[in-house]
């Protein structure tokens, strides 16, 4: 343990230092632990890897390099310029293949249970970018419970809980991961209804995914969500919540329509079922049929009759 820590201290030390030693040391560990057959071009140092303007696309040893980094210091500093570095590539999609194969997304995914919010931030903006590849949400799913608890006991409104909130809605464009949101549903319709404005769309995202489906349906209606959820309807609202709460609505309608589709049950009092299906929303939505929006009219047209 001891020789560990002092191995990240020391590269910590000669990265802020003098990158290009802490390069030779780095090429020279990998040379002897990688026996991947592959030449290392020591063109860049680790300094300029991590420094933040790196803007060209890094090769394998060279993400290799940074992950190894990234395991072995404790710089908070180094820590969030190799993530930002990280992250970056990984919006390339055979990046984002070569950093799970390196083994890359448990390192990544340690850092989000870093305290420092920064880091987290970051480390949760990788393993978004990441999340595009489905191979890649299958190592990422083992953190869904972990972020979940993060975006509901996070600073309201932060970047870490929005960072946290992307990252959950990525994770559900396919239906696959879906169910491991279920026993969250409730205290998301929390954080919608706390939220600011960008607070709400992202939540809204992550909602409209899950009413996709049709297995999620129960979840979503028997949630408790306080009445307030219905102001969301209100004609004054911001376009871009308005539309996505409607088209909650509709998604969900729609699977109530479908024949099997929900198990018949009684839903508990208090629950998003009887805030959607109760008097108010009917008296909301006839409102609504009238709104000056184009979009809003149509998207409110498509609902069954109130
Ligand atoms: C990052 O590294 C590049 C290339 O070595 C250098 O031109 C640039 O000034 C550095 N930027 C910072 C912020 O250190
Ligand atoms: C968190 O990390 C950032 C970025 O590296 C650093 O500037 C900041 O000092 C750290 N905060 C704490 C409390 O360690
Ligand atoms: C993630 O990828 C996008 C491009 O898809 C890029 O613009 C963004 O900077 C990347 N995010 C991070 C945190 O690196
Ligand atoms: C998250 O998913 C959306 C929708 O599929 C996509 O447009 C976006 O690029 C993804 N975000 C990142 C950071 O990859
Ligand atoms: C929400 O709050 C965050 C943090 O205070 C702020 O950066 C952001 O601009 C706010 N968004 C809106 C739409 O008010
Ligand atoms: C999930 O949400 C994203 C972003 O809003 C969207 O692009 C995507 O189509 C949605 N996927 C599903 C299955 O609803």
């Amino acid at each position: 343990m001891g020789g560990a820590r002092a191995v990240g201290w020391a590269a910590a030390g000669l990265v802020l230092g003098a990158g290009a030693c802490y390069c030779i040391y780095k090429l020279t560990r990998g040379q002897r632990q990688g026996g991947r057959g592959l030449r290392l071009r020591p063109s860049r140092s680790a300094e300029d890897l991590t420094n933040g303007s790196y803007d060209d696309v890094l090769n394998v040893d060279q993400l290799q390099k940074l992950l190894s980094l990234l395991e072995s210091v404790d710089d908070p500093v180094i820590t969030e310029r190799a993530l930002v570095t990280l992250g970056n590539n990984a919006a390339f999609s055979a990046n984002q293949v070569i950093i799970r194969e390196l083994g890359g997304i448990p390192i990544i995914g340690s850092k989000i249970n870093n305290p420092n919010h920064s880091i987290k931030e970051k480390a949760l903006n990788v393993l978004n970018n990441l999340s595009v590849n489905v191979d890649n949400q299958v190592k990422i799913k083992v953190y869904i419970s972990q972020v979940c608890q993060d975006v509901l006991s996070g600073p309201p409104d932060s970047a870490v809980q929005l960072a946290g909130l992307r990252l959950l809605t990525n994770m559900t464009v396919t239906n696959e991961h879906q169910h491991m949101l279920s026993k969250y549903i409730t205290d998301l319709f929390h954080v919608l209804l706390t939220g600011n404005g960008s607070t709400k769309v992202q939540v809204l995202k992550l909602l409209v995914n899950l009413s996709e489906n049709p297995a999620m349906a129960d979840g979503l209606l028997g949630a408790q969500v306080d009445s307030s959820f219905l102001s969301l309807y209100d004609g004054h609202v911001a376009k871009e919540i308005l539309l996505r709460v409607l088209t909650l609505s509709q998604n969900i309608n729609n699977c109530l329509k479908k024949e099997g589709c929900l198990a018949i049950q009684p839903f508990p009092k208090g629950s998003l079922f009887f805030l959607l299906y109760g008097e108010e929303c009917a008296q909301k939505m006839r409102a609504l049929a009238e709104h000056h929006d184009a979009d809003v009219k149509e998207k409110v047209t498509v609902l069954p009759k109130f």
